[in-house]
């Protein structure tokens, strides 16, 4: 088996590669300047070759993955496997209005076509419960992040009040909380745009308790700022957050500062400043 890595994420490549104690070379992209990409592999590939990049902020790279992907198979590879720990265009499960695209769908055919194995942590599934529902593939796994957020917030944060902003999160609010009894619950939300959330807190005594929100995804953060700043309200003697995909553009954790997040964690399925928790065990124990 060999890892073949992108420069982009290289840290966590050159992890799994070293977990799995294999092989890891990495594709060079070199970007025309017309926009276009240009891809070169290693010369060769044994027959097990595994993939692995993150999709956040996902349009480029699913165009550099195809023309990885397809010169894989060209100079060798006959089982290729994705390990993307982020897995974009999750959310868009459904068309909302008429017209739109069914983004979770086509992007989830699209992978299928290209790989046997599709492996990925904490996927946004909400109205699909299956990952194979979404991602066709021969095979597609879900791995969870929540059993090690659960003992990273033991360890930190004893007394943690785990709350998950929405509805959606209730999955990794309880995977996260129940193993080390802590106490959790669960907001209500409703989004009206990219940067406007209403969020209402659940009727549970939050007076000196040290929250941490947790989510499966932050984004521009407003999801968790606005929760944040009605936990601090309502009393609680801290907030501080941990999400499995801290993908955070723009002013997102500015936004968090100033609703009062303290701690701001998260895996490093997104490279970001907030990166505690590498996933490479996780994935090369899949993947032995
Ligand atoms: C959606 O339900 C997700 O679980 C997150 O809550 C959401 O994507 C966070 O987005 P933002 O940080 O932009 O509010």
């Amino acid at each position: 088996m060999i890892v073949v890595g992108f420069d982009d994420y290289a840290g966590q490549c050159r992890g799994l590669a070293s977990a799995l104690g294999v092989p890891l070379e990495i594709a060079r992209v070199r970007r025309f300047p017309d926009g276009e990409s240009l891809i070169t592999m290693p010369a060769s590939l044994p027959q097990e070759a595994v993939l692995c990049r993150s999709l956040d902020r996902p349009n480029e790279k699913l165009v550099e993955l195809m023309l990885a992907a397809r010169a894989a198979r060209d100079i060798g590879a006959r089982h290729l496997t994705l390990v993307a720990p982020y897995l974009c265009y999750m959310r868009q499960d459904a068309a909302f209005h008429p017209g739109e695209a069914v983004s979770q769908r086509i992007v989830g055919r699209f992978l299928a076509d290209l790989f046997d194995r599709v492996v990925t942590v904490d996927p946004h599934l909400h109205r699909t419960d299956r990952l194979d529902a979404a991602v066709p593939a021969r095979t597609a796994i879900v791995l969870t992040a929540a059993p090690a957020i659960g003992e990273f917030l033991r360890e930190r944060v004893p007394d943690a009040f785990v709350l998950g902003p929405d509805s959606e999160s209730e999955q990794w609010a309880a995977a996260v909380a129940v193993p080390g009894r802590l106490e959790y619950a669960v907001c209500a939300k409703n989004r009206r745009g990219d940067h406007e959330v209403e969020i209402r807190i659940p009727a549970v005594a939050l007076s000196g308790r040290h929250v941490v929100l947790v989510d499966d995804i932050a984004s521009t953060g407003h999801t968790l700022a606005t929760a944040s700043a009605q936990c601090l309200d309502r009393g609680a003697s801290g907030v501080d957050v941990f999400v499995t995909h801290a993908i955070l553009g723009g002013d997102a954790v500015a936004e968090l500062r100033r609703a009062g997040v303290r701690e701001i964690w998260s895996t490093d399925s997104v490279t970001h400043a907030s990166n505690v928790l590498p996933l490479a065990g996780l994935i090369a124990d899949h993947l032995r």
